[in-house]
């Protein structure tokens, strides 16, 4: 059984290589490169995988799940300029797939093992990524 925790947090990025050229970051990463960066409101989806529980016919509970990622997500990295203000993404870029890669791992240290976790990362309306620790 999957549960689902849906949150929601609003960031600025740029995403850019410093080993390459202004014109060979803008074929890349397009406007995404713009050095005065640009904002996404991320919408998070937190999948919990288990067993329901006999005792509360939960297989978490999503006050928990909730109260968790506003903690550790939303708290760390809404209106904030991942790649400025998050030690995160001083050394990584802040594409939607590390994003998710840094929020899966967070919260993994959270969660009990007995649970599969999976984190998806809306960047856009039509753009996602899901990360499951694979
Ligand atoms: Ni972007």
């Amino acid at each position: 059984m999957k549960v689902c925790r849906r949150e929601t947090f609003n960031s600025a990025h740029r995403l850019f290589n410093p080993d390459w050229s202004d014109e060979k970051n803008f074929e890349v990463f397009g406007k995404c490169s713009n050095p005065n960066f640009h904002g996404h409101n991320y919408v998070l989806e937190t999948w919990v995988e288990g067993d329901i529980d006999l005792e509360t016919g939960y297989v978490i509970d999503l006050k928990y799940l909730k109260d968790l990622i506003r903690n550790e997500i939303c708290e760390r990295f809404d209106h904030r300029n991942l790649n400025l203000d998050c030690e995160e993404f001083h050394s990584l870029k802040p594409s939607a797939e590390n994003i998710a890669v840094v929020i899966w791992n967070i919260l993994r240290k959270h969660l009990d093992n007995r649970y599969q976790l999976s984190v998806r990362l809306w960047e856009t309306e039509n753009n996602s990524v899901s990360y499951s620790g694979l």
